[in-house]
């Protein structure tokens, strides 16, 4: 293990841990010294990883959560509260991108996105905020993508979602003083299973193509999210893009 000052003993709650960004996420802190607490809707993929992580000589623990649940989100955060005695970080990664053009009307599609990136993100902020208060510390890390910056066609509903997660983050920067700190990840392509999510077929070969020729390993956003935590308390990293060179 390589442990790091700023990220040793810090208690570290991630959603969508199961694979992807969360997963390398989980996998980087852990070696460097956080406990971390995964979420995801799949247990069997997040026990596998606590056990990898306790192999490495680091310290897991796991709940299935589903984040369109505000009780799952609460329940995670109280089991790391309760197992480790406090919450340092939320990262709330967890997302989907069933995209497609606003003319299929994938309607249900566009609901999925909005209560898994949207309302888990707001149910994150709602279990974690007041406990952050109490203690006088604490630090929320939210996913948005390249794609909360600027929209192209197909990625309508999942930029909107994701411009939110900007928004909602940037005022809670704002109202949270001098003690919280706030930071925004937009990730540009990344190898990951995020094509899974996926309804459209056509949709999900051209994303699957792009990522195959030009996507960044999730270790690359794992770095980001660490560099994040790492800083002295005083200093707010408040928004990091990270995209493959070749992302025009
Ligand atoms: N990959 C990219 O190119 C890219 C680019 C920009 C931003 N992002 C963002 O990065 C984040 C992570 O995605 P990823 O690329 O790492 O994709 P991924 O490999 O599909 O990981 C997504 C994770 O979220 C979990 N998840 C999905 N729905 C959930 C729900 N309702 N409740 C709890 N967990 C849920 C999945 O596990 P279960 O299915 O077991 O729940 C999985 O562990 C997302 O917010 C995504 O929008 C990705």
């Amino acid at each position: 293990m390589q442990t790091s000052p700023g990220i040793q003993d810090k208690v570290v709650v991630i959603t969508g841990a199961g694979s992807g960004i969360g997963e390398a996420t989980a996998l980087l802190l852990a070696e460097r010294g956080a406990k971390v607490v995964l979420g995801a809707r799949r247990s069997d993929r997040l026990k596998a990883l606590a056990a990898r992580i306790a192999d490495g000589g680091g310290e897991a623990c796991y709940a299935p959560t589903d984040v369109k649940r505000r009780d799952d989100v609460s329940a995670l955060v109280k089991l790391a509260c309760e197992r480790y005695g406090k919450l340092d970080v939320l990262v709330n990664n967890a997302g989907i991108a069933p995209n497609s053009l606003l003319d299929d009307l994938r309607v249900e599609d566009w609901e999925e996105m909005i209560d898994v990136n949207i309302k888990g993100v707001l149910y994150g902020i709602a279990a974690a905020l007041p406990v952050f208060r109490k203690q006088g510390f604490g630090h929320f890390v939210n996913t948005a993508t390249t794609a909360g910056h600027k929209t192209v066609p197909t990625m309508s509903v999942y930029s909107g979602t994701k411009f939110a997660v900007r928004a909602i983050s940037e005022g809670l920067r704002q109202e949270a003083g001098d003690k919280l700190r706030v930071t925004i990840i937009s990730p540009g392509f990344v190898h990951t299973n995020l094509a899974d999510s996926m309804t459209n077929p056509e949709v999900k070969a051209q994303i699957v193509g792009t990522m195959d020729k030009m996507a960044i390993s999730p270790d690359a956003i794992a770095r980001a999210i660490a560099f994040a935590i790492e800083q002295p308390a005083d200093v707010d990293v408040n928004e990091i893009i990270v995209r493959p060179t070749a992302q025009g």
